[in-house]
């Protein structure tokens, strides 16, 4: 017996292979629990502004008593928070972990603990800027080698090592308009990181990810998994940085070094299919449990 109605909001223009599989995983999973999931693309619901309703919809659409959002199109997320629904994760965790400028800032302000970062300056795209001889206090302050990173990415492919004064000033020139920052590299962790899997304040599956031959440690770019059991310190500094951008749902990477974790960075939108085949931990009726027990129209 069906229950609970909810939508799962995806991105209609990047219907992937990955894409289809996390949804097939999502609303096999939410029928395990009575819940009709309906998967619906961004493009679906449009947010409209100054009109008598706020949302045109399609026709034939039950109204959800909540939505998981794995999508990033943060207006439409705003829209539909401004009208009861209860989103996972949330519209503002979903901004905050897709600028990675403003998770590390949001990391700050809650005192998780980060790898040193210098954000670019702003440049107008298609203008960029001529000097960027600015990129030397970069240096000085973070020293080489550097990893940079543009804002809004994703399976590492937006994350660049440099390791000498020409490649920085290379980069750093490419990026010119694009949202980017700079970081001190953490060696200890070359190649390899661990990612926990956070579901409402609770760590619910860990592995550890390891590249033979790249600093990224992502599986898209060829990282492998083992299970990982994480210390408590690792688990607490997880939820630490879950709590900091207010995340139901994270997939927190944390580098693999000597002393306290550092937190690498938070997905608000993890793919979940290689922490469940690699530990056989099944996150996705986890998910689902926590969002009928915290869901319905707010
Ligand atoms: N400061 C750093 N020092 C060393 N390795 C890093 C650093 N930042 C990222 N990495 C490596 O690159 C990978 C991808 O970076 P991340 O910030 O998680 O970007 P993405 O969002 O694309 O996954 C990380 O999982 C880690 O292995
Ligand atoms: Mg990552």
């Amino acid at each position: 017996m069906t229950s609970h109605v909810s939508w799962l909001v995806y991105n209609g223009g990047l219907y992937t292979e990955k894409f289809k599989d996390y949804q097939q995983l999502m609303t096999k999973a939410a029928a395990r629990h009575g819940v009709e999931m309906h998967p619906v693309a961004n493009d679906q619901l449009l947010a409209a502004v100054g009109m008598d309703s706020p949302l045109v919809l399609p026709d034939h659409l039950p109204a959800p008593d909540f939505i998981h959002f794995a999508d990033k199109d943060i207006p439409l997320a705003d829209t539909l928070e401004e009208n009861g629904f209860r989103l996972f994760n949330k519209a503002e965790a979903v901004a905050v972990c897709d600028d990675k400028r403003l998770m590390h800032r949001a990391f700050a302000a809650s005192g998780v603990r980060q790898p040193a970062t210098i954000l670019a300056p702003m440049a107008y795209p298609n203008v960029g800027r001529k000097d960027i001889s600015y990129i030397d206090r970069v240096e000085k302050a973070l020293g080489l080698p550097m990893v940079v990173k543009e804002a809004f990415g994703s399976f590492g492919e937006q994350v660049y090592w440099v390791e000498t004064k020409e490649a920085l000033y290379d980069t750093a020139a490419r990026l010119q308009g694009v949202p980017h920052l700079y970081q001190e590299a953490v060696m200890e962790s070359f190649g390899r990181d661990v990612r926990l899997n956070v579901i409402g304040g609770k760590v619910a599956a860990s592995m550890k990810r390891t590249s033979e031959h790249d600093f990224r440690a992502n599986v898209t770019a060829g990282g492998r998994t083992v299970p990982y059991e994480p210390t408590r310190e690792q688990k607490e500094a997880a939820l630490h940085a879950a709590r900091a951008v207010g995340a139901d749902f994270a997939g927190v990477d944390l580098f693999l070094n000597e002393g306290s974790p550092i937190v690498c960075e938070i997905n608000s939108n993890p793919h979940v299919r290689s922490i469940i085949e690699c530990t056989g931990v099944h996150v996705e009726d986890t998910m689902i449990r926590h969002m009928i027990s915290e869901g319905g129209r707010v």
